[in-house]
């Protein structure tokens, strides 16, 4: 039998809780992130964004720590530890880009891309009655605690959380079963 790929510690639905994240979790969320989303990310690691040679990127730090305070970021919490993220940001409809200005190269290529990938599938023109949407900017768990829903639970508080709503968007890539299984519209024009 091939043995999995992370070990995984068993935990049940009832022994994490999900919480909605505020300012004070700023040092928490990227403690949690630099061990894992900013090496594990398939993005990220294939452009080496973190390496020994450069072990910090500043930009991807700010870009996942921007939007912290507006109410729609969720934390999965297990025995007072952040296990798993999800990090989202409020689209309107006819206001695409921010003022978030990014210097590194090789984040400056993902950013790029995530932004032609949001114009190019112009979500609010499929969904002509939504003038907002959420953005799924980080989905992250604790690679010890893979496997059991947990991304899939933080992406249904997620989508439970939206007003007016009715679209997520995420720029997900690579999970067309997470898709298929929380009905997140992906931005990734290969799917579309
Ligand atoms: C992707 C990630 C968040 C999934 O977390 P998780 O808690 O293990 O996911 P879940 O257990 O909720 O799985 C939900 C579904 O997605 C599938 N899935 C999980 N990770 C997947 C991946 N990388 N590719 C394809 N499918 C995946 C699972 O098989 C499951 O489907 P099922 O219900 O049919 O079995 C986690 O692997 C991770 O942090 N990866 C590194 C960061 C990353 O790639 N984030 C996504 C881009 S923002």
């Amino acid at each position: 039998m091939t043995p999995p790929i992370t070990p995984t510690t068993p935990v049940s639905p009832k022994e994490y809780e999900i919480i909605v994240t505020t300012m004070d979790d700023e040092e928490a969320i990227l403690n949690f992130l630099r061990k894992t989303f900013f090496k594990d990310e398939p993005l990220n690691k294939f452009l080496e964004l973190i390496s020994n040679e450069n072990p910090q990127c500043i930009d991807l730090e700010k870009f996942a720590l921007k939007d912290l305070d507006n109410g729609l970021n969720l934390k999965a919490v297990h025995n007072g530890n952040i296990i798993g993220v999800s990090l989202n940001a409020l689209l309107t409809k006819g206001y695409y880009s921010d003022d978030f200005k990014v210097t590194d190269p090789k984040f400056s290529k993902i950013v790029r891309l995530l932004d032609r990938i949001t114009i190019e599938s112009d979500v609010f023109s499929r969904f002509p009655d939504c003038k907002k949407a959420i953005t799924v900017k980080i989905l992250s768990v604790d690679g010890a605690y893979r496997g059991q829903g947990i991304a899939k639970e933080l992406i249904n508080k997620t989508s439970m959380q939206t007003i007016e709503k009715i679209l997520i968007f995420s720029s997900f890539i690579g999970s067309r079963s997470l898709e298929e299984n929380t009905g997140i519209i992906s931005q990734f024009p290969a799917r579309l």
